[in-house]
């Protein structure tokens, strides 16, 4: 929910971390700060309410240094001030600490341990930090204070990055449940909660594990895990250049995203289907889960959307029958209802704090696990017993679209395996290396479109008060991941519903001028769900389309190339995407950084 950085040891200290916050913005952007420390020099804390963009302003060129923390945060604790931003710090200013995460016991440790302490922020982070100070005016090292602070947090989640002034070039690391990870430079060493933020210092880190405490100086790691064993921790190369985290010529990261689809598409046929179009998936991963009995995918938000669709490739050519649930639901209810359940996490950034609840609870039960994200080395990557990557590239822009249509597809890979391995004739039959080709071009068709749907959203959507999706089935499920795009960036109330579902109440709404589209991919569906779309225009509804184009009439706003009955949410999404980017444009908002989100949702 927040992004953490820390540099140990470079004289470019300043403008490493405020570029590593620029990339991690994405994970939150209410306010933001950095503590600049070097050997012999002044230090520095520059704090402010708002973006980067308002820190860099902020930031003069005499604050220079060594080594430094930085945060850019998503408030949880506390309002958006500056006193609540991070760097949070000691009554006598000489520690300074970052936190992301939740600590649960702050205010029982505010109240045994810190009585008469004068608090100037309402953070949690600020009692860990003051307890650390605490503990070492009692004559404890900074990194036994350290330890002792953090075996005193109960059920919390943290990624802290700690500085002690008597200690310049050092950093002071801990984490628990929240991603963190250590970048090993050249010349120096960095700690940053995704890898995206230091790629132009390394492309070299070390995933560090719960519980672990690191000291990070320039030229020296040393991890010591929960056991108080000075342990190595493997290290890993990244192989995402740059600039795939630039915006290029693009305004938004957003529209960079939509438009990326078509070859990300091309990228997972290429990866997971052979050139006669068999998948290449991992044997012992199918052969677990053709000996289960039943399917679990736990997702959040887009993901869980992604696993709507899956259920459906799944049951078509597996057989098995495949349940899917919202991951904040499912971690404390688990519905379990089979003996031998296989559970399949999707996620994006692979650190959604509650679907990793739900993989907590799994590994606790010994299920097997299989999780498809699109980061590797993400805490539901390292932790699921398989792993499939999306590689679709970074996904930046809060809202997510190439992430979305890349599980789907890979869904249908994996599916398509699944069913081969059981033998299932659907699943030999289904051409899917060709039916993703066709995919790809129509999505080109569709981004090609912008015009058009730029149009629609202004006489539709900017000055709208609620909008509607319908359809029934798989166009169901696209419905809700398309109102989910509309309301995240442009605020415009919308719902997915089932359509035949409207007139059991919820057309009450419907007003003059309410706009209303329709998702109509299925034949067996078509001509049921353009009836329900004309009992809202009876009502004022402004109709629209999404049509299949062998259902197309005359008078279908959107027509899509015609893929398989299993793939159509990968194209009836993509006008849905547009229209929410093209209302949040229009209504002068930050596309890629909508009010109260994060990309990233690693608290509960
Ligand atoms: C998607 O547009 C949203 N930003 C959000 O719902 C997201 O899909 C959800 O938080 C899950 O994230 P994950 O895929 O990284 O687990």
């Amino acid at each position: 929910m927040c992004g953490v950085v820390g540099v140990a040891g470079n004289d470019n200290a300043t403008e490493i971390l405020v570029h590593g916050l620029e990339k991690l913005q994405y994970r939150g952007y209410d306010s933001a700060g950095v503590f600049i420390d070097s050997e012999k020099g002044p230090d520095f804390l520059v704090k402010t309410t708002g973006s980067i963009a308002d820190l860099r302003k902020k930031i003069g060129p005499e604050v220079q240094g060594t080594s430094g923390i930085g945060h850019t945060r998503w408030a949880t604790h506390g309002g958006v001030t500056i006193e609540n931003a991070h760097p949070q710090f000691s009554d006598d200013e000489r520690f300074f600490l970052v936190h992301n995460g939740v600590i649960e016991n702050f205010q029982q440790l505010k109240n045994d341990y810190l009585q008469g302490v004068k608090f100037h922020s309402q953070t949690d982070t600020e009692v860990v930090v003051q307890l650390i100070d605490k503990f070492s005016k009692e004559g404890m090292s900074t990194k036994d204070a350290f330890n002792k602070t953090i075996s005193l947090l109960k059920n919390s989640s943290y990624a802290f990055i700690l500085m002690d002034k008597k200690e310049p070039n050092t950093l002071y690391v801990a984490k628990n449940k929240s991603p963190l990870l250590i970048g090993l430079g050249d010349d120096c060493n960095v700690v940053c909660s995704d890898s995206i933020a230091m790629l132009d210092v390394t492309h070299t880190f070390m995933e560090i594990q719960d519980g672990d405490v690191v000291i990070v100086k320039p030229d020296s790691v040393v991890v010591i895990d929960a056991d108080n064993n000075v342990v190595e921790r493997e290290q890993f190369e990244v192989d995402v250049d740059p600039s795939d985290s630039e915006k290029g010529v693009y305004p938004y990261y957003m529209l960079k995203e939509i438009d990326e689809q078509p070859n990300v598409m091309r990228k997972l046929s290429k990866k997971y289907l052979d050139e006669n179009g068999t998948p290449v998936i991992d044997e012992k991963l199918l052969d677990v889960m053709k000996n289960s009995d039943r399917i679990y995918i736990v997702g959040a938000g887009t993901s869980y959307h992604a696993g709507l669709v899956g259920k459906k490739q799944l049951e078509t050519l597996t057989g098995i029958p495949t349940e899917v649930h919202v991951a904040s639901e499912f971690a404390y209810e688990k519905p379990i209802f089979s003996k031998k359940p296989f559970f399949l996490f999707l996620s994006q950034s692979g650190e959604t704090a509650d679907s990793r609840q739900v993989l907590v609870n799994v590994n606790k039960d010994h299920y097997p696990s299989l999780t498809i994200t699109n980061v590797a080395n993400s805490t539901l990557s390292r932790e699921s017993d398989f792993t499939l990557l999306l590689d679709a590239g970074p996904e930046i822009s809060v809202a997510s679209t190439k992430a979305y249509t890349a599980q789907i597809a890979l869904e249908a890979i994996l599916a398509k395996a699944l069913g081969e391995h059981l033998g299932d004739q659907r699943a030999q039959d289904f051409d899917l290396k060709a039916q993703l080709s066709l995919v790809a071009q129509g999505m080109q068709t569709i981004v090609d479109e912008k015009d058009k749907i730029d149009e629609i959203s202004q006489d539709y959507f900017v000055n709208a008060t609620q909008a509607f999706y319908i359809g029934r089935g798989i166009d169901y499920t696209v419905s809700l991941e398309a109102a989910l795009k509309l309301k995240e960036i442009s605020y415009v109330h919308s719902e997915g519903f089932a359509s035949g579902e409207l007139k059991h109440g919820t057309i009450a709404l419907i007003e003059d001028g309410t706009p209303v589209i329709g998702i109509i991919t299925q034949g067996f569906t078509a001509g049921l769900t353009r009836s329900n779309l004309m009992e809202t225009a009876a009502r004022g509804a402004k109709t629209l389309t999404i049509v299949r184009k062998s259902l197309a009439q005359d008078d279908d706003t959107f027509v899509i190339p015609d893929v398989d009955e299993l793939l159509t949410p990968l194209l009836s999404v993509i006008p849905a995407q547009l229209l929410a980017y093209y209302t949040s444009l229009n209504k002068g908002l930050n596309v890629d950084l909508p009010r109260n989100l994060a990309k990233s949702v690693t608290v509960e």
